[in-house]
């Protein structure tokens, strides 16, 4: 079942046109990667999909209802949660605090109370720090705190900006597994990355993105075949 469905979405920054006719779709249950190089678009697509930037010409669906130039707090109440390159934890706060804000749109206290014990669960580092300011964890406790955030708000799908930026290989390798168990639990996932080898390695599907388009598609096993996107962004090997 089809879940979201961008279609020849176009979006500008002032003048400059940061998406081109811009076609996505993903279905439930899956992780599609967006590969692509610095200044492609990649967060562009995914702030439009949050709903922090409208996009001037296309349609996005998502489970068959428009969220286009929907209030990104209605995209939230909708299912999508976002984690937004750079982790954006409030620093001041305590990781429960962080975590909590993620529920903030939720009444169900009994559903917050179990979510917030199952991102304990899942990483029982941010349990041991629940009580220290956010603004003191490491890169990969952030890129943590900032997941279990999203999780907090019991999302449908996911759109993960650039996890593994930063992030020492391990941490990268803890960080991905979540992203797969939390697709298993049965979160849908739309993660972007420049790290075309990992984000494809855990991928159904993929999209690359360059200047503003798509301009490449299928799974993941034939971009991690193609030469094209070999030479561009494997490393050519
Ligand atoms: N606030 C902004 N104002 C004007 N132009 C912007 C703004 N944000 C992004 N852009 C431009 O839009 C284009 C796409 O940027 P975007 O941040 O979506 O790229 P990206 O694929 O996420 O890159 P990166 O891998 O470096 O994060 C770039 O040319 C960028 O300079
Ligand atoms: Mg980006």
């Amino acid at each position: 079942m089809t879940m979201l469905k961008i279609e020849n979405i176009d979006v500008f920054y002032g003048n400059i046109q940061a998406l081109r006719d811009v076609s996505i779709t993903v279905n439930e249950g899956e992780i599609v990667s967006l590969i692509g190089a610095n200044g492609a678009g990649k967060s562009t697509l995914l702030k439009t999909l949050s709903g922090l930037l409208k996009p001037k010409k296309g349609k996005i669906e998502f489970l068959d209802k428009s969220i286009s130039g929907k209030q990104a707090q209605s995209i939230v109440k909708a299912g999508i949660s976002h984690v937004p390159e750079g982790r954006r934890v409030f620093a001041n706060l305590t990781v429960e605090e962080n975590l909590e804000l993620g529920a903030f749109l939720r009444k169900d206290k009994q559903g917050i109370h179990q979510d917030m014990q199952k991102v304990y669960e899942i990483f029982p580092r941010l349990l041991e720090r629940k009580k220290q300011h956010s603004g003191t964890l490491s890169g990969g406790e952030q890129q943590m705190l900032a997941m279990g955030r999203a999780i907090m708000a019991k999302p449908k799908l996911v759109l993960l900006d650039e996890p593994s930026m930063g992030l020492a290989p391990l941490m990268v390798k803890t960080i991905f597994q979540v992203i797969k168990d939390i697709n298993h639990e049965g979160t849908t996932v739309l993660l972007v990355e420049q790290n075309a080898n990992m984000a494809l390695s855990i991928a159904n599907r993929g999209y690359v993105i360059e200047t503003g388009r798509v301009v490449l598609s299928g799974s993941a096993q034939e971009l991690q075949n193609s030469e094209e996107v070999k030479l561009a962004y494997l490393g050519g090997h």
